[in-house]
């Protein structure tokens, strides 16, 4: 018999969530657990789902990597004419979703998300494959194309273009965007849905924490 995927309930575990079990710099505590994410076999350890305002004022979401994490905020690299791209440099306002279900964890990050310093997207453009590199040259990210085979050609004509090039150069159009979070929160599930949320706040020094109802 099938079941109904809609229908399931499942009992979260009873690992608890304490407020000083926490380390006490959110971003560390990120770090902590994408990494153990990782080491419990989670597909994209690393993959956020981000959603910004369109200028239209409407919300679009879509996932992406954290490529990078540091005492400023969390980096993520894109296409700054894509759809998120441009919604970000009208309005950095940006929400994220770490959604680890098999181990019954969340982390939703809420701040502001910029370009980052040209420095930075260069060294990581750098460090991708030559395959990613020369799709992000071949691929204008989230404008129409009018078929699979006018991408490939594209791919084609940029293959020709930096044959016998060591390193290929970032597209200007291309780079990192730095999210640094007003608030983040942790989130782990509980039996009878009474799970445990800490929320941290940026404060002028340093972050308060607060419980919240789950
Ligand atoms: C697991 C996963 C990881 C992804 N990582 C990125 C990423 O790091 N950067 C990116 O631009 N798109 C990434 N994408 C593709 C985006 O989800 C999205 O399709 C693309 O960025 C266009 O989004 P937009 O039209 O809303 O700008 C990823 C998709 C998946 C499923």
């Amino acid at each position: 018999m099938t079941s109904d995927p809609l229908s399931q309930r499942r009992d979260y575990g009873s690992l608890s969530l304490e407020e000083g079990s926490l380390l006490p710099d959110p971003l560390e505590q990120l770090s902590l657990w994408v990494k153990e994410a990782d080491q419990a076999d989670i597909y994209e350890p690393n993959a956020m789902v981000l959603s910004t305002i369109d200028p239209d004022g409407e919300p679009s979401s879509r996932t992406v990597l954290l490529r990078g994490i540091d005492d400023k905020g969390l980096y993520f690299y894109t296409d700054y004419g894509s759809r998120k791209g441009l919604a970000l440099l009208a309005n950095p306002s940006v929400s994220a979703v770490f959604p680890w279900y098999r181990q019954h964890r969340q982390v939703l990050i809420y701040g502001h998300a910029t370009p980052t310093d040209p420095d930075i997207s260069d060294a990581y453009f750098q460090t991708r494959p030559r395959g990613s590199q020369i799709g992000a040259w071949s691929s204008e990210q989230s404008r129409p194309i009018e078929s699979r085979a006018a991408l490939e050609a594209k791919v084609q004509e940029m293959e020709a273009r930096f044959e016998g090039e060591d390193a290929i150069p970032r597209p200007e159009s291309w780079g990192g965007f730095l999210i640094e979070p007003q608030r983040i929160e942790f989130w782990a599930g509980r039996t009878s849905r009474l799970h445990d949320r800490i929320s941290f706040a940026r404060e002028a020094q340093g972050w308060s924490t607060t419980r919240l109802q789950p």
